[in-house]
């Protein structure tokens, strides 16, 4: 088990093959409450509601579902309502915890529900896209998007526990896959070597849903993750921060694309080539090490350039908007492969000629 220490309660990261089936058993051992109410979407449910129910009701839980639509659309307020009213309906004479079965969507709006509902409630994560298990599930922050951007509406609030059930991956849509191997890719490049030449060696295995690699690749990246949050869960002494790598410019390019498209992997591995670029023309990072960085995105089929219908300035404009920017120009770049650096004052015409030049013509 991985811990993770938060400022409201420490929590644990459980994974493993097949551990979807114990769900009820590790919950059985937290005191969350007695009523299940396990927040998913069709298509989750169709596939792993079953034996999540099944789990639950064995170890002497009550179960209900809640299901939400299947797209980012979901993480509005109007769903989060309609959430929190069917909660309340179930909620009589009841001790209700979530369970939040699902990707990323499904982990932000779940967890935010569990945020404000009578002020907090205990919710359990069980992520199911590679996504959730290696990023979203893990350092507490829950949102649901707004008019005005995405993750507006948020609070931090932790899960009593993570279950993450690597043989859950066998069903995803390979686009998916790779999308979740940017984060990957990413954890690698920031902070471990190691992974990285693993990544580097192993991409057929990996892209062949090889469960052995697999569980290596978000057990390694689980860690880093709850090594990171544990010493700054609300991004204020700078080590969040570098889990931002490619995502300032791949936010921009999710934002230029309207959100839709393109995935927030494949955004963020155009992001990270960028960063690259902007490492190795401040003298921050060698041409090798850059390179093989774009050739570990390439291998997992990741983009490096943006596709033509984007213009710099669709790129850029939402760049200077980004709220991790900080209207310092502040990006994550690379010394080397495991050493990310945060700088700040980038010159706003090297931003232009790195991203006008990572646009296909
Ligand atoms: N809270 C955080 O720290 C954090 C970090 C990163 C991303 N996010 C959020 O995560 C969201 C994206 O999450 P995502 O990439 O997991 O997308 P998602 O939740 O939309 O899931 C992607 C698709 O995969 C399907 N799916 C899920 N599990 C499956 C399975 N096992 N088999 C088959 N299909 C399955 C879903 O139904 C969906 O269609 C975004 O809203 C993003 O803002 C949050
Ligand atoms: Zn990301």
């Amino acid at each position: 088990m991985i811990k993770v220490f938060s400022q409201n309660h420490a929590y644990g990261i459980e994974i493993g093959r097949g551990l979807l089936s114990s769900l009820g058993r590790y919950c059985s051992r937290l005191s969350v409450g007695k009523d299940a109410f396990i927040v998913t979407n069709a298509r989750v449910k169709r596939a792993y509601g079953g034996i999540c129910a099944l789990s639950l009701k064995e170890a002497g839980f009550t179960v209900s579902f809640c299901l939400v639509g299947d797209s980012e659309k979901s993480k509005s307020l109007a769903v989060c309502g309609k959430v929190l009213e069917r909660l309340a309906g179930f909620d009589r004479g009841k001790r209700p915890f979530i369970v939040a079965l699902g990707g990323g969507v499904v982990g932000d709006l779940a967890g935010f529900c569990a945020a404000v509902y009578k002020r907090g409630i205990p919710y359990v994560q069980v992520p199911t896209t590679l996504l959730a298990q290696v990023d979203s599930s893990i350092g507490g922050k829950t949102a649901v998007d707004l008019k005005a951007g995405k993750n507006l509406a948020g609070a931090f609030y932790p899960p009593r526990l993570v279950v993450t059930d690597v043989e859950l991956l066998a069903s995803l849509p390979r686009r998916q896959l790779v999308s979740g191997m940017a984060e990957v890719v990413k954890y690698g490049v920031i902070s471990d070597p190691g992974l990285f030449r693993r990544l580097e060696a192993d991409s057929s295995k990996i892209l062949a849903g090889g469960l052995k690699e697999l569980e290596y690749c978000v057990e390694r990246c689980a860690r880093i993750k709850a090594a990171i949050v544990s010493r700054d869960e609300r991004e204020e002494k700078g080590l969040r921060t570098i889990l931002n790598f490619g995502h300032t410019v791949g936010h921009a390019v999710e934002a230029a694309s309207c959100y839709s498209g393109i995935t927030h992997g494949e955004a963020i591995s155009i992001g990270m080539a960028c960063a690259c670029s902007l490492s190795v023309r401040l003298g921050l990072l060698d041409g090798a090490n850059a390179a093989r960085v774009e050739n570990a995105l390439r291998l997992y089929g990741l983009p490096v350039m943006a596709g033509n219908t984007l213009t710099p300035r669709l790129i850029i404009e939402p760049l200077f908007r980004d709220k991790k920017f900080k209207g310092k120009n502040r990006f994550v770049l690379l010394r080397d492969i495991g050493r990310p650096v945060i700088v700040d004052d980038v010159s706003p015409e090297l931003i232009r000629e790195v991203v006008r030049a990572r646009i296909r013509s």
